[in-house]
């Protein structure tokens, strides 16, 4: 697998990508809130090819503070050879390189097996904190694609 930054040319291939895996896609990964994305992290948002065809993607984020790694997903065609592992270690070799302290990550709860996932990747639970989210336009967030 080689990795490269994304660029919008990929854009139908990881969104059909997050589909297939079953990640929820909403109303911040349509066409213009993913080139938002990309603008502010070029570099941190990473695909993932093999002959030409898209088989894995990672959006990393920075906020100036936190790092965070959003949409991690695998081509299940092509799960379990290590290629999720390769792209969260190229993501935080990144992260290492620009000085951030702590990266964080959000698991949806129907999701849990993914947790052993990054436990073999030295990742923490965190038990200390509540989770809460504001959402300030309500007809934005309903968008869907
Ligand atoms: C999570 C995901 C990216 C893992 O990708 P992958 O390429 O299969 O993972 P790797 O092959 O790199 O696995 C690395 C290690 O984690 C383990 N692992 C991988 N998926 C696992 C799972 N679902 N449960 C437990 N362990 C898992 C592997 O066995 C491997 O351990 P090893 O090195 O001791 O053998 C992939 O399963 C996926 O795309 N899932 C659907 C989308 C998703 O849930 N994304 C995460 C959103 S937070």
């Amino acid at each position: 697998m080689k990795i490269e930054e994304f660029s919008m040319d990929s854009y139908d291939d990881i969104i059909a990508l997050w589909k297939k895996t079953g990640i929820s896609v909403g109303s911040t990964d349509t066409k213009e809130e993913i080139e938002k994305m990309v603008r502010r992290n070029p570099d941190l948002f990473l695909i993932g090819k093999s002959d030409e065809k898209v088989i894995s993607v990672v959006m990393g984020g920075f906020d100036g503070r936190r790092g965070y790694v959003h949409h991690l997903a695998v081509d299940p065609d092509c799960q379990k050879r290590g290629y999720g592992k390769t792209m969260i270690d190229e993501l935080m070799s990144k992260f290492r390189k620009m000085g951030v302290h702590k990266v964080h990550l959000f698991i949806e709860k129907y999701n849990k097996g993914v947790v052993r996932f990054y436990h073999t990747l030295g990742w923490d639970i965190r038990d200390d904190l509540i989770m809460m989210s504001y959402v300030p336009d309500k007809n934005l967030y309903k968008m869907r694609i």
